[in-house]
């Protein structure tokens, strides 16, 4: 009878396992000979990661990079991803709280909502890295973990304004969610490439009336640019860009020809570059992504998306897990800036971001190791 209460413990264990499995969140108890082996008495979860969500193979590219690179320093940690939904984040990041995290790495869905889950985290003396997207409005940050963002925008702007065909080009604005910070640093690096050729009229803008009533200005406020975001936003998400690019395309006075398109992301470059593909009085378009998702790469090969950012997720992972390491050790990160959140200036590590086309994808993604070349057709 015992033995049998054992073996089904067993089992029901074995499926709990299973079960976070197949959700794709996921803890690692690090190996043996952990320089901190020890720090964590509780369940021996020493770095909580929070993502945003699943559904973007952007932030499984993360995921991989944290599991490989605390795996292989020894280092237990546990990811769970927060799909779009703050509450579920507040969540996680109680779930890691009752689990002794020492440092949480969380990239917010919601910048704003996140200040309470990490405030709690801050309440029971763990440290706080923001990963990527930073959590605005709250002390409780102490340090952020970035790319380039500004830089981001600036490559999307220009390589439209390299590639624009002549004067009075339509140009088509998206923009990524307005509760990600990222966003508006990424359109104010557009704009501040894409204005002063709208101010000399070599390219007309095509799908905002907000972008329109800001264009003769430089330099944009955050409430400015958030009056354009509000107009073009994704939301980050495949289907709400497929149906603006749709809605702007088949609006009586839609500007087609050649055409440039401000895209600010992989997924929703692909969502928009197949509605502008599929109408026949687009007779080329221009657009722009981030991420260097293996379908944008692919997309980039067959000249169906014309560029994307590359952000290398494994610097940025590692970065953060060398930040999580010092604090583990009592020791002091190294930083290289700050990043102002509303609250505070955040101490901030920040990584540059290269521009990748037809011509580099195999030097900047195959060579580097990032992907394989089996992983593409026609490379
Ligand atoms: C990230 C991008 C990502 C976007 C949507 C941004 O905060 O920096 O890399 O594509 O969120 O998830």
């Amino acid at each position: 009878m015992k033995r049998c209460i054992v073996s089904l413990i067993t089992i029901i264990a074995l499926v709990a396992v299973m079960l976070v499995g197949c959700g794709n969140n996921n803890t690692n108890k690090g190996t043996s000979g952990s320089k901190l082996e020890g720090t964590n008495e509780g369940s021996g979860i020493q770095v909580g990661i929070v993502l945003p969500t699943r559904d973007e193979p952007r932030w499984l590219q993360d995921q991989a990079q944290f599991n490989k690179i605390l795996g292989d320093a020894g280092f237990s940690n546990e990811v769970l991803f927060s799909q779009g939904d703050p509450a579920i984040e507040k969540t996680n990041v109680e779930s890691l709280i009752s689990k002794g995290i020492k440092v949480l790495i969380i990239c917010p869905h919601d910048g704003a909502a996140a200040a309470a889950a990490v405030q709690s985290a801050k309440d029971e003396g763990i440290t706080v890295i923001s990963y990527d997207r930073l959590v605005t409005g709250t002390e409780a940050v102490d340090y952020y973990v970035t790319f380039d963002s500004f830089a981001v925008g600036v490559a999307q702007g220009q390589y439209l304004v390299d590639n624009a065909k002549g004067k009075g080009t339509p140009l088509y604005l998206y923009a990524g969610a307005a509760t990600d910070n990222n966003a508006f640093i990424f359109f104010d690096g557009a704009w501040s490439v894409l204005q002063p050729k709208i101010a000399d009229g070599t390219f007309v803008i095509a799908n905002s009336s907000e972008a329109e009533a800001l264009k003769d200005k430089a330099k944009l406020t955050r409430a400015e640019i958030s009056e354009i975001v509000g107009q073009v936003t994704t939301n980050w998400d495949f289907n709400v860009a497929k149906s603006k690019a749709e809605a702007d395309l088949t609006s009586s006075e839609a500007l087609k020809g050649d055409v440039c398109v401000l895209a600010p992301n992989d997924g929703t470059s692909r969502s928009i570059a197949d509605v502008f593909a599929g109408d026949t009085d687009i007779t080329n378009y221009v657009i722009t992504g981030q991420d260097c998702e293996k379908a944008s790469v692919q997309y980039i090969i067959d000249g169906k998306q014309s560029m994307t950012v590359f952000k290398d997720t494994r610097i940025l992972a590692a970065d953060s897990v060398e930040m999580a390491v010092k604090v583990l050790e009592g020791e002091k990160p190294k930083t290289t800036g700050v990043y102002n959140n509303g609250n505070k200036d955040v101490p901030a590590k920040q990584t540059a971001v290269i521009v990748v086309e037809k011509t580099n994808v195999k030097e900047s993604l195959i060579d580097s190791g990032y992907y394989e070349a089996g992983d593409f057709t026609g490379l």
